[in-house]
């Protein structure tokens, strides 16, 4: 049996790992079957595996609000000014006849039609004291980015915005990106766009000069958080390599939480003025016009459901493997027999309905002096890196001993196969399945 075991694991391993050597085609890991049937010695079983919804378009599912409330134009109706042309006159915004008015839901309609539908704020009237709204949009259930946050402006792109996200419900807020036309002057932070991140500044919050700058402005619309970009950084630049960013996602919370959000705030400071003087003459000409926003992702939950319902205006996922809640984060009652834990992408392409231990005290242990937490992973003293501290990280860095970065945790992953191996041992050791009835 247990020969047995052991020759299967070396035939997985040895199909994974020549796997990616050669790069994970893009059909790995769907996760979208949270159980099947096997055959086994004991007859017909359930095999259970980790599994999610599919991504999707989530501005379908929030609640929008702004703040101040009443910063929508129209009420009164209000003339604009095109901000490259202070004598074009003719965007008139009247907040009681449905052609003209512009109100926060046709920044989530169909795009693309002719004429553009959408938002607008009332103008600049109170220069200089600054043009503050802040557009705060809500799921009430945690979401996984699965692709770029994309604004579209219809008027000039903001000359000053942050972009932040909420994990509790907008209980507490931290920033996800700064965007200025001048990033040292607006927030006293140097200027820096996505390609300047790394595996181990994936998690920094810079400040982008890329969607503000300039008179291009007119035909460049879009304001972005590069969600794809932070991926490629583990999943190769034409994400063929999911496994690897997968890999990192399951042992690093810090990185998956940073994907994860339950609401996100737009707070324009400054609007586009086209130029270094705002003209005080004609204040008409400056205000904030949204056409869309793109939100793609998928429920959270935490590898226990495929599918996730949109019911009396909330969203919860369809909870498997014996756990329940909107987020699949507990036992369902009477199968508190073992603790809750999340699924696990692991071992790749299906995972398992729960996570294995990166390490333990006895066959996963760390070395060199490492410290296992949590069996979630190694504490490695200095000179060492790797899952288990196996790696000197002299051997690893192509610059040698002297370019070591001190502070922040590196996040680089182990070779794939590496990583493979010993999850696929972790998870054949320990393979049963979170929630298990309770004593019977
Ligand atoms: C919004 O309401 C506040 C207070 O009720 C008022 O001071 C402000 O002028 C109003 N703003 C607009 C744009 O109508
Ligand atoms: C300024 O705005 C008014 C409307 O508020 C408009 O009639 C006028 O042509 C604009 N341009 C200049 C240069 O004053
Ligand atoms: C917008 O949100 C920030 C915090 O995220 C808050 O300080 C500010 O008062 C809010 N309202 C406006 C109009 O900026
Ligand atoms: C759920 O509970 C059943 C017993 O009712 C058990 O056979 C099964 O393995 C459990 N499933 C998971 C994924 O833990």
């Amino acid at each position: 049996m247990h020969f047995q075991l052991a020759l299967t694991l070396q035939a997985i391993w040895t199909a994974v790992c020549h796997a990616a050597m050669q790069h994970y085609p893009a059909a790995w890991g769907h996760y979208d079957v949270c159980k099947s049937q096997v055959y086994s010695e004991d007859g017909l079983t359930w095999d259970y595996m980790a599994c999610q919804p599919e991504a999707a378009d989530m501005t379908q599912y929030l609640k929008v609000s702004l703040d101040p409330p009443n910063i929508t134009c129209g009420d009164p109706p209000e003339t604009y000014c095109a901000l490259e042309n202070p004598y074009m006159c003719n965007n008139e915004c009247d907040a009681s006849t449905e052609e003209l008015a512009h109100p926060p839901e046709l920044m989530f309609d169909i795009e693309g039609r002719n004429p553009t539908t959408f938002w607008q704020s009332s103008s600049w009237k109170k220069y200089p004291k600054p043009l503050l709204v802040n557009i705060t949009l809500s799921w009430h259930k945690t979401i996984e980015l699965t692709d770029d946050i994309v604004l579209t402006f219809e008027s000039g792109r903001p000359e000053q915005m942050v972009l932040e996200k909420s994990l509790d419900y907008g209980r507490t807020w931290q920033p996800y990106q700064f965007y200025a036309t001048d990033c040292l002057d607006a927030f006293t932070m140097e200027p820096k766009t996505v390609q300047d991140l790394t595996q181990h500044t994936l998690l920094d919050i810079i400040c982008t000069e890329d969607y503000s700058r300039g008179y291009v402005w007119k035909y460049d619309k879009t304001v972005r958080f590069e969600i794809k970009d932070r991926f490629a950084l583990f999943a190769g630049p034409r994400l063929h390599n999911m496994a690897s960013l997968y890999g990192q996602l399951d042992t690093t919370k810090k990185l998956r939480d940073f994907f994860t959000i339950t609401d996100l705030r737009i707070r324009l400071l400054r609007p586009a003025t086209g130029a270094t003087m705002v003209d005080e003459n004609n204040l008409s000409r400056y205000f904030y016009a949204i056409s869309d926003i793109k939100v793609h992702g998928r429920c959270k939950c935490n590898l226990h459901a495929n599918s996730c319902v949109y019911d009396k205006e909330k969203l919860s996922c369809e909870c498997e493997h014996n756990t329940t809640g909107p987020d699949c984060g507990r036992c369902k009652i009477n199968y508190q027999g073992r603790a809750w834990s999340a699924g696990s992408y692991l071992p790749i392409p299906k995972g398992t309905a729960n996570i294995s231990p990166v390490c333990d005290d006895e066959l996963l242990r760390c070395q060199n002096g490492g410290v296992c937490v949590n069996n979630a992973r190694c504490n490695c003293p200095p000179e060492y890196s790797g899952l288990l501290c196996e790696k000197s990280r002299c051997d690893s860095e192509a610059a040698g001993c002297g370019s070591r970065e001190s502070g922040q945790p590196p996040l680089t992953p182990p070779s794939p196969c590496g990583l493979l191996t010993l999850l696929l041992l972790g998870s054949a050791l320990l393979r049963e399945a979170p929630c298990w009835p309770a004593a019977l």
